[in-house]
């Protein structure tokens, strides 16, 4: 039978109470893309140039390691990627777990939370980080309209 997934970041919560209400929608298994080093209050402060996630999200070639695997990745078909918008795109750690895995022929449906910006180049940047064959739905940004109800009919509009 196939699966669904939500697989997410979050580096202070919001993202996660989301993905949580989304998993219940899509009846998906929730992974949580843990950094093997966690992000400090300090590492978030976008308006200091020495910061972590600063310094991460302008080098294209940072790769942050995430703490544990998913055991069965080819169990699932389509797996819904949720993350905070950093700087207008995804964080740096979701393009080490889409190299993580090898995700042929499956549909990844982004999803995200931020202060307001959508998901801007997101999806093509991403795009890079996967097979030709990978469909990268380039989602919603679901910022304080997450009920299940709601997320039901929008994976319903998806048709996948
Ligand atoms: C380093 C950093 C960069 C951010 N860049 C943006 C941005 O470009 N646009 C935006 O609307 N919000 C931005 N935000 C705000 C987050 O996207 C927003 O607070 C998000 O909901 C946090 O999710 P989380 O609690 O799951 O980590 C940024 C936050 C951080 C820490």
């Amino acid at each position: 039978m196939s699966k669904n997934l939500v697989a997410y970041f979050s580096a202070s919560g919001t993202t996660k109470e989301v993905a949580e209400v989304l998993a219940n929608a899509a009846s998906a298994d929730l992974f949580e893309i843990k950094p093997a080093k966690p992000y400090t209050r300090e590492d978030l402060n976008w308006t200091n140039k020495n910061s972590r996630s600063y310094i991460e999200m302008n080098n294209p070639k940072s790769r942050p390691e995430i703490a544990s695997k998913v055991e069965n990745i080819e169990d699932y078909n389509t797996i819904f990627v949720g993350f905070p918008v950093w700087w207008y795109v995804a964080p740096t750690i979701i393009n080490t777990f889409l190299e993580s895995y090898d995700f042929s022929g499956k549909t990844i449906v982004l999803f995200a939370t931020s202060g307001g910006s959508g998901l801007g180049r997101s999806g093509e940047v991403l795009q890079k980080c996967v097979d030709k064959s990978t469909k990268i739905v380039s989602g919603k940004v679901l910022n304080g309209r997450a009920t299940e109800k709601s997320l039901k009919s929008w994976i319903d509009s998806l048709n996948i």
